[in-house]
């Protein structure tokens, strides 16, 4: 089949699906929280992780005046609460209390953690940097909420108890099964010629 080729993007769904998650932010008095699909890990020791939250969200201002941010992990079940916490804004509401999200004590920060998620990372702010039309905040991962029956030994989501949210674009979203897992060692493979 041919390809074609395109110097400007329409939409910018090409390197979905990827795991949809729930940034969390305190600052200038207020709690918040937004649906998130670009964030990444960026080193492991320390460990650090990325988000990438556009100026024109009220996270944007509340992750600059606190310093810190947290990053949810929810199951497929909780994916309506991702459209809602990504389709409405805090500038005009409470998130928590409109959507009822139950929350988690924070231990290291003064982010709300998601009671529902079963991995969320405590970030300390410890870079951020314009591109484009996002800034790229770059956070010290200060301690990490682990709902332990969700992973198996191997620190792996286990796809038995848990499907995280994959997130396509277009608001579709998709729940990865255990049935379609393989096991495809590095090491095997390395040598294959
Ligand atoms: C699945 C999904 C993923 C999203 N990913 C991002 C993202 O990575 N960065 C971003 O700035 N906005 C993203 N958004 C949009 C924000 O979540 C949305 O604009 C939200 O209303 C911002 O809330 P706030 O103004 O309270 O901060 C996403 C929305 C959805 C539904």
């Amino acid at each position: 089949m041919a390809k074609v080729i395109v110097e400007e993007l329409k939409e910018f769904y090409q390197h979905f699906p990827t795991v949809a998650a729930i940034v969390t932010s305190h600052g200038l008095g207020r709690d918040n929280a937004m649906a998130c699909a670009w964030h990444c890990p960026l080193s492991r020791s320390p460990a650090l992780y990325g988000v990438s939250v556009s100026k024109r969200r009220y996270s944007y201002e509340l992750i600059i005046d606190g310093k810190e941010f947290g990053v949810n992990f929810v199951p497929f079940e909780l994916a309506e609460l991702i459209a809602s916490v990504g389709g409405s804004t805090g500038r005009d509401m409470d998130k928590f209390e409109s959507f009822k999200i139950e929350r988690a004590e924070p231990v290291k920060t003064s982010v709300p953690i998601l009671k529902d998620a079963y991995a969320a990372y405590e970030c300390k702010l410890v870079d951020h940097r314009t591109y484009g039309d996002h800034e790229w905040f770059v956070g010290e991962i200060v301690c990490t909420h682990l709902l332990k029956e969700a992973f198996t030994d191997e620190e792996v989501v286990d796809l038995e108890r848990v499907s995280p949210p994959l997130y396509l674009g277009a608001e579709l979203y998709l729940a990865p099964s255990r049935e379609t897992v393989r096991f495809i060692d590095r090491k095997v493979y390395g040598e294959r010629r």
